[in-house]
């Protein structure tokens, strides 16, 4: 089954945790074995067609969540009841619904709910559509108060995923045996999201059904509340401590693009003396050694590297390369003491098996810093404004193996690096 996770733990005291979840299925370079790959798990819905299938939430500003879910009854009011414990339901949020047509395949009624303001350090429990299964753990630990003993106690707080959900690949049936695959994760946890290459699904026949008609009807994200126009590239804080921005790499991204005049905004307004991290995600690697997809995101890192490098931002995660790759702080191809740090985790389980081949005489080869073709799972800890722990588990057999880890030094504690001087001047500059 194709999946692929990170996840990010936060609190008051600035603890921030992302975790990159990736299941093994394959051969690692004749060092270790590991399970063949699996089957393609398919998961079913048994109950009523007005029960909600499909459960995943998401963080809409620093209070609020969006609950969303399907049902194949498309007479289900678009509510969530909620409160603070269990079976009583305090305060019921309407919300809204949509459903898409792809060829044959007709949608069920997908329901978008935004439900709060929530209080901090606690935990909610929820109902959709007046009937069904409860749902919990909806704390607000993820994004506001919370302790370093409360997260401890807590797997994690947040999911990122950079692109490549469900591979459905223009199978829908597909789509839903992905939601109901992840429900037991994504309806406890927010999930935040971008877009892969297999959530495109173009139609070479029907021009008039858009790209992404599918992951934006399922996987609605903030970009609305963080000044986006399009549900593939958004922004949002994280306790106050961090900034993170998905962009999209299958969407327009020139200078000319609505997305870099975005990105422009976006990154003007972040205040590093309130949230002194700052992370971008996307699809497709820009620094990438592995034979696989090399110099995809070549067009994508010349357009906007600039903006990244000048803004100051931390730490780069993208997908897409069946593996996991860590560079060293890097600007245009060079090591660079202001640049980001480049890590590409891969993804997971999925159908087309890992990307082995990492090329020695690469031009970028004395910038990568630790590779290995394998799935496992990250976490990132930042520990307060200036520190953080990066550490990359492989899933060897049942048991978690810290493969790569390091310690991270904020670039806004960084006197050297001058951050934000330099991205106010370039904004200013580009005449926002
Ligand atoms: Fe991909």
């Amino acid at each position: 089954m194709v999946r692929l996770e990170s996840e990010l733990i936060l609190s008051n005291l600035r603890i921030i945790s992302i975790f990159y979840l990736i299941f093994a299925t394959e051969l690692c370079n004749g060092e270790f074995k590991r399970p063949p790959p699996g089957r393609m798990i398919l998961t079913r819905h048994t109950k009523p067609g007005s029960y909600p299938q499909q459960v995943h939430i998401s963080a809409v500003g620093t209070d609020h969540i969006r609950v969303s879910w399907i049902t194949t009854d498309k007479h289900v009011p678009s509510i969530v009841e909620y409160g603070t414990d269990s079976g009583t339901y305090d305060v019921t949020a309407t919300g809204e619904q949509t459903s898409y047509r792809y060829f044959s395949y007709v949608s069920g009624k997908i329901h978008h709910v935004k439900i709060g303001p929530l209080l901090p350090d606690m935990v909610y429990y929820y109902r959709c559509g007046g009937v069904g299964d409860e749902f919990s753990d909806l704390g607000q630990t993820e994004w506001t108060a919370s302790t370093l003993h409360h997260v401890n106690q807590s797997d994690y707080d947040m999911l990122l995923l950079p692109g490549d959900l469900s591979y459905a690949d223009t199978q829908q049936p597909l789509w839903d045996s992905f939601g109901r695959f992840v429900e037991q994760y994504s309806s406890k946890r927010p999930w935040m999201v971008t877009q892969g290459n297999h959530e495109v699904e173009a139609s070479p026949i029907l021009h008039d059904l858009r790209p992404f008609t599918a992951y934006n009807s399922r996987w609605l994200m903030p970009y609305q509340e963080s000044g986006s126009t399009s549900n593939l590239y958004y922004s949002f804080d994280v306790a106050g401590a961090i900034h993170v921005i998905m962009l999209g790499s299958y969407t327009n991204f020139d200078s000319n693009s609505t997305q870099y005049k975005w990105l422009v905004s976006d990154l003007a307004k972040v205040d590093r003396t309130q949230t002194p991290w700052l992370i971008v995600l996307l699809h497709v690697p820009w620094y990438n050694t592995n034979l696989a997809h090399q110099g995809e995101g070549e067009s994508m890192r010349k357009a906007m590297e600039d903006l990244l490098y000048k803004a100051r931002v931390d730490v780069v995660f993208s997908g897409h390369v069946h593996a996991y790759e860590r560079f060293t702080r890097i600007y245009n191809n060079k090591a660079d003491q202001c640049g980001p740090v480049y890590i590409t985790i891969g993804d997971g389980g999925n159908r087309e098996g890992l990307a082995l081949q990492f090329q020695k005489d690469h031009k970028s080869a004395h910038l990568s810093l630790f590779h290995e073709a394998s799935f496992g799972h990250g976490r990132l800890k930042v520990i307060n404004g200036s520190s953080a722990h990066w550490s990359w588990h492989r899933n060897d057999d049942s048991v978690s193996t810290v493969r790569d880890e390091l310690w991270l030094e904020s670039l806004s504690s960084s006197s050297a690096c001058h951050v934000g001087s330099h991205f106010v001047a370039y904004a200013a500059d580009y005449e926002l």
